[in-house]
């Protein structure tokens, strides 16, 4: 199998003595591919061209020495950057073998040349140089392939999850986008508060289901435009745990529950469904609380139209530390503020 691939290997040597450059041709032709160059700018234009395995390349040259060449050849973007570079000289030279590995030579070939030696370096050379080639290929190419599948996925939850939000959005006529715009709310209050891109998301993902035990409720008590009666109210009022136990199979998404189950709850522990107080309230659902009142308030209603930024507003601050979490509901003040021309709301 090396055979074959041999064959096909192409070697540039780079040496200002025609004799030398013979030499190493008769002693590499067996086995490689053989072009010569008798200068650096030769050996550049060559490159320029093809594509070779490997070059061998004079150190003491006119002109050009072999440093220069190799520079000249690194910084050439019509040359590959990487192809492997053995360094040829006299073999009293360990100064420059010094510089040459530092420079980033792979090898060094002390003259005169010792066939077998030369031989095997080059193969060496460029086995290792393949393999290590290949490897970082393989690695990107699973890399990419793995990538490419969580984005993949990524993009399905995605989209599961927004058209299971439209479809809990849809029961309801009156709250078309509130799922979308509450997470979207909730997502930005996570971010100023310092969350990383995964927590944003995951509460993100909190927020666009908050909602989904509605599914669970009658489409007339959802859609009814008058008072409700009490115990219309108590039914509408289980949606939270409807919800909390749907999303309770989705395991792979951490606390996706926890919106659903408590962004009914108050901070001073009258809300429902299970009355929790203060911080005993997970942060999930205080955070997506603030953005679903917000919501709602900016949000057409059939008996009035979306409320003005300043009754909003004071209604966001008359609820910190009863209804909302202090400092979640002024993150959502400090949104409001920034918000100049009321964009923030339904359209
Ligand atoms: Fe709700």
């Amino acid at each position: 199998m090396y055979k074959q691939e041999k064959k096909d290997w192409q070697i540039l040597v780079v040496d200002d003595k025609k004799t030398n450059l013979m030499l190493a041709e008769k002693i590499l032709q067996q086995e490689f591919n053989v072009s010569k160059a008798q200068s650096g700018m030769e050996a550049i234009a060559f490159l320029e061209k093809n594509i070779v395995d490997l070059i061998l390349l004079d150190l003491h040259m006119p002109d050009m020495n072999g440093f220069e060449v190799m520079a000249a050849i690194r910084n050439n973007e019509k040359i590959l950057s990487d192809i492997p570079i053995i360094f040829l000289t006299a073999d009293d030279d360990k100064a420059m073998e010094v510089k040459s590995f530092k420079e980033g030579a792979q090898d060094f070939i002390a003259k005169p040349f010792v066939p077998e030696i030369m031989v095997q370096r080059v193969r060496r050379v460029i086995q290792l140089d393949k393999l290590q080639k290949n490897l970082q290929n393989e690695v990107e190419k699973q890399t990419r392939k793995a990538e490419e599948k969580k984005r993949q996925f990524q993009r399905l939850s995605i989209q599961v999850m927004q058209s299971l939000a439209g479809a809990i959005d849809a029961k309801d006529k009156y709250t078309k986008g509130h799922s979308q715009r509450v997470a979207m709310y909730a997502m930005e209050i996570a971010k100023r508060y310092g969350y990383d891109d995964e927590k944003q998301q995951n509460i993100y993902f909190a927020g666009i289901l908050h909602d989904i035990g509605k599914i669970g409720i009658s489409d007339e008590i959802i859609n009814k435009t008058g008072k409700l009666t009490d115990e219309e109210y108590e039914i509408i009022k289980t949606h939270p745990v409807i919800g909390g136990e749907i999303l309770s199979n989705i395991s792979e998404i951490p606390n996706i529950a926890i919106g659903a189950r408590w962004h009914h709850e108050r901070y001073d522990g009258k809300g429902y469904p299970d009355g929790l107080k203060g911080k005993d309230i997970p942060e999930l659902a205080r955070i997506i609380g603030v953005a679903d009142a917000y919501d709602a308030m900016t949000s057409k209603r059939s008996y009035r139209d979306v409320l003005s930024q300043e009754i909003v507003r004071g209604e966001i601050e008359k609820g910190i530390g009863t209804q909302f979490d202090p400092e979640f509901a002024k993150i959502m003040l400090e949104m409001i503020d920034e918000d100049k021309n009321y964009d923030m709301h339904e359209k």
